[in-house]
């Protein structure tokens, strides 16, 4: 059986060759006595030109056949090198695998992504979808390649926990209790100590604690899995099941910290642009007409880096009308890091030293007792990427702010237990799969980049 993007990379080697391949049918035109079927083989892109004529025994079957349905083909490869596509296959046997009713919803006319979300089962069949789930693919492979090639541990975080990573409570609860059934209190309430065979357990919201015990043994860890966030925001950058990759470094700070994101980050998507030039070219014309050129120019700059004093001023003296007014001290909205982003520096930047009261309970606390040393990826489309930070190694330190923050310290007792035993300087990031495939694609919807998304009241497939 030969494969289509082989077919596509040497055609020429084929020329006069019998081969045979199997696909779904992507179109077919045909006439009285001969027709063309656009094959689909599932491992490329493109499609292979089927040409078929009346010397076929059961052409008047294969001209009725609709879109989707599943052939195998046997036929000599005809070298086209003036044509539009390099080779065409001339048919001397199509056979049925499975039959597509007349009434495949992926007809060739264009739909909108709102209506393809309501056929998630489908949608990978279409162009757009296609392109998108084989460029997530790879940018995965090469998130791996990025870390295995610098000697990286990959360490498997648990997706059931105890502890949240985050300390801001959005997590979703894992239960054994019977609804109908459940324990009750002496008070008569619901008793959700008793949830998770005796104990109360979420799902993780970041595996970067965990991560950070094994950094402590291995140096350098990174985890790539699936997080789950239960916070109910309806946007098009947030998900409540999303993956995350977050690598963990010991013996490094925050400089470490952001030479290794803005390393990786180019590394994938250069590694996409080489491997997937068809996908990217087709998100080039159809989806946003700069990606390319703005694509090749991140990967051959320097991130600008710039503390979140300097942002908060850069924002006050651009002048511009907000919907939430910049002040120092709150969090820096999607509108602001945006603006930062693709009006100021028109590129990827880091914004650096956060004020601690916006900023996770395990960051370390910078001299000046206000910032600590935390650092944000923000690009231009998507906002936040990338949320990182150096770690607080210092245990008098660090039991004070869990303290100061109404966090109980005996949850974190093995986390505190890491600084007692070799604690060292220590940093890590935590990057959104789905926003780096936004950034990657040009796609403007997290909905559209995740197979089956589960966001807010979504989870139909
Ligand atoms: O900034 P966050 O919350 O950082 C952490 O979870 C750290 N523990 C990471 C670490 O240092 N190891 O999340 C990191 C990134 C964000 O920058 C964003 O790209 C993505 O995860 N993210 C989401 N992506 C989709 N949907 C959501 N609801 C997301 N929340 C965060
Ligand atoms: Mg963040």
């Amino acid at each position: 059986m030969v494969k289509v993007k082989e077919l596509y990379r040497n055609a020429q080697d084929y020329e006069g060759q019998s081969v045979r391949l199997s696909g779904w049918i992507r179109t077919s035109r045909v006439s009285k006595s001969f027709g063309f079927i656009e094959l689909n083989d599932g491992g490329f892109f493109k499609n292979a030109q089927i040409v078929f004529d009346e010397s076929l025994e059961n052409f008047q079957e294969v001209a009725k056949y609709h879109i989707a349905t599943a052939i195998t083909v046997e036929g000599t490869v005809v070298y086209t090198p003036d044509a539009k596509q390099p080779f065409e296959i001339k048919a001397s046997e199509i056979l049925l695998e499975g039959a597509s009713s007349s009434d495949f919803p992926l007809q060739k006319k264009r739909h909108t992504f709102e209506y393809l979300r309501t056929i998630a089962h489908l949608r990978p069949r279409g162009n757009t979808y296609s392109a998108v789930f084989r460029v997530r693919s790879l940018a995965a492979f090469a998130i791996h390649k990025f870390f295995q090639e610098r000697g990286f541990v990959y360490v498997h975080t648990p997706i059931i926990t105890g502890s949240d990573a985050e300390g801001a409570g959005e997590m979703f609860h894992v239960s054994t209790l019977d609804p109908k059934n459940p324990p009750l209190t002496e008070a008569g309430d619901v008793d959700y100590t008793e949830d998770f065979f005796g104990k109360m357990a979420n799902l993780t919201v970041s595996g970067q604690l965990n991560a950070e015990a094994y950094a402590m043994a291995f140096k350098d860890v990174y985890t790539f899995g699936p997080t789950f966030r239960a916070e109910n925001s309806n946007t098009a950058r947030h998900a409540a099941e999303f993956w995350m990759i977050e690598p963990e470094i010991a013996f490094a700070d925050l400089k470490d910290n952001m030479k290794l994101a803005e390393d990786m980050l180019k590394y994938v998507i250069s590694y996409v642009m080489e491997e997937a030039p068809e996908e990217m070219a087709f998100f080039n014309q159809f989806v946003d007409k700069t990606l390319l050129e703005r694509l090749n120019f991140i990967v051959n700059s320097e991130f600008k880096r710039v503390t979140y004093t300097e942002a908060v001023e850069l924002l006050e003296k651009s002048g511009k009308k907000f919907e939430y007014p910049v002040k120092w001290g709150s969090d820096l909205q999607t509108e602001h890091e945006r603006y930062l982003t693709e009006e100021i520096f028109k590129m990827p930047i880091f914004v650096t030293d956060y004020p601690k009261e916006i900023k996770a309970f395990y960051m370390r606390q910078n001299e000046d007792g206000k910032t600590v040393a935390a650092m944000d990826c923000l690009v231009p489309g998507v906002g936040e990427i990338i949320g990182g930070s150096q770690r607080e190694e210092r245990m008098d330190v660090l039991m004070d702010r869990i303290k100061e923050l109404g966090l109980h310290e005996e949850d974190y007792w093995w986390y505190l237990e890491l600084r007692k035993y070799g604690g060292t300087k220590h940093a890590g990031y935590g990057l959104g799969f789905e926003r780096l495939i936004m950034y990657i694609t040009g796609m403007t919807n997290i909905r559209d980049v995740i197979p089956f998304p589960r966001t807010t009241g979504n989870a139909e497939f």
